[in-house]
């Protein structure tokens, strides 16, 4: 028999390259290898990469200029990259990064083990980035490592087009999964102990367009809800536009729906917002929140900004920071703007200074801070289910794991917790977790 073989695979980006890396490590589970978190004792090399900004993309660079010394001392490595920056630049890395020996695109995961096998036998370059009108349809469900949460994707691609955006270019069209393929999915999971699932889109309100048997997203959730074993359900991402009135019904229905959503709101400024080709105003968003919140009282909402977008004024900007006072999001992912090659925004004039960028970056952050401070105060006192997800990284015997509404807890906890969903009084916060004493069942 073959010798085990390890691998190294880091990640980069988002949770949908988190979902394809569960993906690679169990495809290639099952040609015998096994994971390593030291590169250098790996056979295997694969960097999942993000091209979303440009800080993303450089940083795959350096850290495949890493790599050089240990195909040198050790050439039957194989270095491989995969993921947008894959898809973007294809052969072309071969030319950048000479050590490099394979380039595997957003689409062709499931081609990885043959990939492999080509550059072990041909010791050549192996390039596969062409895009498949529909999703794989191999069903390979992964957990995630801690083995009690998952993800699936439901629909790959984006046609939105946001003037700023990479992602249409590299991960293609939109393509939904057939409903039945998800459920058997899902089922198998939970046979394997899963109990939170996360359905992952690019935008997963799209969700069935593509089909024509009448499926649409609302529709899905219910299904997936429905499969027995399923004690959490999540989705990312949703587009404002096209959160509808029945999606937000859902959550007045599906008691297994988590408190939370994930609602990028890309700026306060009407102006600004149709530069970018979002496709919602300011107030219709708002009207949006407010309908959550009635339907889920705690809701909590999370979103993404991006400061400096060509055009952006001072008077843009202030009606971002309104917005935010306006809804106090619970936690934000906020970015400088960085131009994409191949965008419409990329013709623009970036017309905002990288020094105003910086200044207004800081100015949203501070203020995110104090919302965070303020809505995870507002726990303090009340008992929360936690998923426990196992020690803290810290490594300092604490415990973590998750509320409903997606926020951090750490606490006293123990082994035979792990993966359960026990009940946490929450006793102190700060603006990103949150601190609590598990209260034991007698
Ligand atoms: N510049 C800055 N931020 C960007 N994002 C996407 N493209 C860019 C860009 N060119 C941000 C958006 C998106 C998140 C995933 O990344 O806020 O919601
Ligand atoms: Fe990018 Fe807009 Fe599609 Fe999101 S909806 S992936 S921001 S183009």
């Amino acid at each position: 028999m073959e010798r085990e073989k390890k691998l190294y695979l880091k990640t980069f980006g988002c949770q949908m390259n988190d979902a394809d890396s569960s993906k690679i490590k169990n495809l290639l589970g099952s040609m015998n290898v096994s994971s390593t978190s030291n590169p250098k004792e790996a056979d295997i090399i694969l960097l999942n990469t993000c091209s979303i900004r440009w800080k993303a993309e450089h940083k795959v660079y350096s850290e495949l200029g890493r790599f050089k010394n240990i195909k040198k001392t050790r050439p039957h490595v194989i270095i491989g990259v995969g993921g947008c920056v894959a898809q973007q630049e294809g052969e072309e890395m071969f030319k950048k990064v000479p050590h490099l020996d394979l380039v595997f695109g957003t689409s062709n995961v499931n081609r990885l083990p043959e990939m492999i096998k080509k550059v072990e036998r041909e010791r050549c370059h192996v390039e596969e980035t062409e895009f498949f009108d529909r999703p794989e349809p191999l069903v390979y469900p992964a957990p995630e490592e801690d083995g009690m949460r998952a993800y699936v994707n439901v629909i790959r691609g984006c046609d939105n087009f946001c003037t700023y955006c990479i992602v249409p270019y590299v991960r293609g069209r939109e393509a939904s999964r057939p409903a039945e393929e998800i459920i058997e999915e899902v089922k198998i999971l939970v046979e394997q102990g899963v109990k939170e699932i996360t359905l992952l889109g690019q935008n997963v309100n799209s969700y069935g367009r593509d089909l024509s048997d009448g499926i649409d997203f609302p529709k899905l959730l219910r299904q997936v809800a429905g499969v027995g074993g399923v004690v959490r359900l999540r989705f990312t991402t949703s587009h404002p536009k096209d959160l509808s009135d029945e999606l937000i019904a859902v959550f007045g229905e599906l008691p297994n729906l988590c408190s939370h959503l994930h609602l990028p709101v890309q700026s306060g400024s009407d102006k600004v917002l149709s530069f970018m080709r979002r496709d919602y105003t300011a107030k219709g968003y708002l009207d949006k929140v407010e309908k959550l919140r009635k339907m889920r009282s705690d809701i909590a909402l999370t979103t993404d900004l991006i400061v400096g977008f060509p055009g952006e004024e001072d008077d843009d900007f202030k009606k971002t920071l309104e917005l935010m006072n306006e809804v106090q999001y619970d936690a934000a992912f906020s970015f400088k703007y960085s131009v994409r090659p191949g965008t419409a925004a990329a013709k623009m004039k970036d017309s905002v200074t990288e020094e105003e960028k910086k200044e207004r970056l800081k100015i949203l952050q501070d203020l995110q801070m104090e919302h965070g401070n303020i809505k995870n105060g507002q726990e303090v006192g009340k008992v929360h289910p936690v998923l426990v997800e196992g020690e803290s990284k810290k490594g300092d015997g604490m415990f973590m794991g998750r509320t409903s509404g997606n926020k951090v807890v750490n606490f006293k906890g123990s082994e035979e917790i792990k993966s359960m969903i026990v009940p946490v009084k929450i006793i102190n916060s700060s603006a990103n977790a949150l601190f609590g004493e598990y209260q034991l069942i007698h």
